[in-house]
């Protein structure tokens, strides 16, 4: 849990309310979180998600673990604890997306249960939809499109999710999909459909 050190500090009501700016927009904000190993397709998934909801008009954003750990987060490793605050920081940022209204779409291997479950808490109830991107690790390891499992195996880096770093299944999310069996425009469309299932965004325009 990260500590409180603010004080003295008071919260300002913004003038221009969520609920204004979702009318502007004609949606809803919300947050898409997709979780799995590394290769499994997370950041390929969600910027074909954001893809196909841009054309058809809608605002999105995609957050990348390989890309905010570059600013962000650069100060974070991959040990238990930084790997907490590391998603605790996401999930502060994507619920500041949400509420600007914004569909974000957020792609970190997110390998505790609880801290996902702390993410989801931050959002309202129906506006976070938990993708478990389902991918055998001989195949995120087969692909291993970066060399890292490599690496891995030969003990160049430590504490690799899948290796020697755990990764803690989702028990219950919104959509599971595997993208060892179906192709990525599949698994773009099963996500889309139940966003369109949720009422988050509307069907066929
Ligand atoms: S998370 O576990 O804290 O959610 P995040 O998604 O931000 O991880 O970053 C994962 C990416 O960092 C991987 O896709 C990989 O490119 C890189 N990486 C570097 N070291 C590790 C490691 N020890 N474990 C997992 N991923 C690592």
């Amino acid at each position: 849990m990260a500590q409180q050190k603010a004080t003295n500090i008071t919260w300002h009501e913004a003038v221009v309310t969520a609920e204004d700016r979702e009318k502007l927009l004609n949606q809803k904000g919300c947050v898409i979180w997709f979780t799995g190993l590394s290769g499994s397709g997370k950041s390929t998934l969600a910027n074909a998600v954001g893809q196909v909801l841009h054309q058809q008009q809608h605002h999105t954003y995609v957050l990348d673990g390989d890309n905010v750990r570059h600013g962000l987060n650069k100060n974070l490793g991959f040990s238990p604890a930084d790997r907490e605050e590391n998603i605790r920081r996401i999930g502060e940022v994507a619920k500041l997306f949400a509420d600007a209204g914004t569909i974000v779409l957020t792609a970190f291997i997110s390998p505790y249960r609880t801290d996902r479950d702390q993410a989801r808490a931050l959002i309202a109830d129906g506006r976070f939809v938990e993708v478990f991107v389902d991918c055998p690790l001989e195949v995120c390891e087969e692909r291993d499109t970066k060399g890292l499992y490599k690496k891995a195996r030969a003990g160049e880096i430590k504490e690799f999710t899948g290796i020697s770093a755990p990764y803690e299944p989702p028990l219950n999310p919104e959509v599971t999909v595997n993208t060892a069996a179906l192709s990525i425009e599949e698994c773009a469309q099963a996500v889309v459909m139940v966003l369109i299932k949720a009422g988050l965004v509307p069907a066929g325009n």
